[in-house]
């Protein structure tokens, strides 16, 4: 008998018709999230589940007795409660390394949006506002040979600070758990304790990945030392920031303005007062989101899924719970 799969994400037809050669499949194929109790009805029966934003917690677990594998069609796995995940002795993947570059690409519109005021000039235009020449009152500031700092240096990191040292000749420093020897020389960024960076960057780039240890890693003593010119860009993690203290430094200019694909709450609530903000860039999480990028990450996490489940290692299972 096949095993059974639930895929809650929306896939293309295709990869659902190349998962069904091995396996049978339950496909929620909706925009909207299944409705927890949905989930957690459907698991009963399922030895693998393909998701991205659902919660893998102790309850899904104790409701799905038959779960074999879970795979995440996203690098990040804050949705996954290792803990729980590790002592059941489930088989965990995500997907790594197809997503780096499109999300430096997009990382990089945020400094530029930002820095630039794009978004805010964009609307200028299209309502009509203007006349003349430019009011010096929005001009922006400039991205090249201004320095960046970036807390969290993985794969995505290195490659926004390629594209920063070689496109726009920036200075870069990081700050990161372990020191990379070999990407500071390779692309002549240094290593900054998180003070330093935080008091010296012009662009403070944040991609720490959300853990106990990283939540509300920036707050309000943080964004205190930043320089009021500097810009906060997050592509991480929205819970990885008090967002209250980031509205707070932004109402009292503590800082030039902010580039945010992420948020506390995902969706962000409408009366989110960020959003109301000029200078701030607001994203709905979509760093990874290209049509190429989307595809080869629901790809890589079905046949991660179809490893998995025939006793093969996964190309990528996650390391911490290997
Ligand atoms: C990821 O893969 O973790 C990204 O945040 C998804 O866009």
């Amino acid at each position: 008998m096949k095993k059974r799969v639930l895929v809650t994400e929306q896939f293309p037809s295709s990869i659902i018709q190349f998962l069904e050669q091995e396996v049978e499949v339950e496909y929620w194929g909706k925009p909207d999230q299944m409705p927890r109790e949905l989930l957690l009805k459907k698991a009963v029966n399922i030895h693998g589940l393909i998701t991205g934003k659902d919660q893998i917690d102790q309850a899904l677990i104790e409701a799905s007795p038959k779960l074999e594998v879970v795979s995440n069609v996203s690098v990040g796995y804050d949705n996954f409660d290792v803990e729980a995940i590790k002592n059941a002795k489930l088989l965990a993947t995500h997907t790594p390394y197809v997503l780096d570059e499109t999300v430096a690409d997009l990382i990089f519109g945020l400094i530029m949006a930002t820095s630039r005021r794009i978004t805010e000039l964009d609307q200028y235009v299209k309502q009509g506002k203007w006349k003349f020449s430019l009011d010096k009152t929005l001009f922006g500031t400039d991205v090249h040979h201004k320095k960046l700092g970036i807390i969290g240096m993985g794969r995505i990191g290195e490659k926004v600070a390629r594209r920063a040292r070689l496109g726009f000749e920036m200075e870069v420093a990081y700050f990161n758990r372990h020191r990379k020897q070999n990407v500071e020389k390779d692309l002549n960024i240094r290593y900054e304790e998180m003070d330093a960076l935080l008091e010296s960057s012009d662009f403070i780039l944040l991609l720490t990945p959300l853990t106990k240890e990283t939540y509300h890693l920036i707050g309000a003593d943080c964004f205190h030392k930043m320089k009021k010119t500097a810009f906060f860009i997050n592509a991480g993690r929205g819970p990885v920031v008090d967002e209250k203290a980031l509205v707070e430094a932004l109402r009292q200019n503590e800082i030039a303005g902010a580039g945010l694909d992420v948020f506390e709450q995902e969706p962000t609530d409408p009366n989110n007062p960020l959003l109301q903000m000029k200078n701030v860039v607001t994203l709905p999480h979509t760093a990874s989101a290209t049509m190429e990028t989307r595809n080869q990450m629901k790809w890589f996490a079905a046949k991660n899924m179809l490893q998995g489940l025939k006793g093969e290692k996964p190309d990528a299972l996650i390391k911490e719970l290997q």
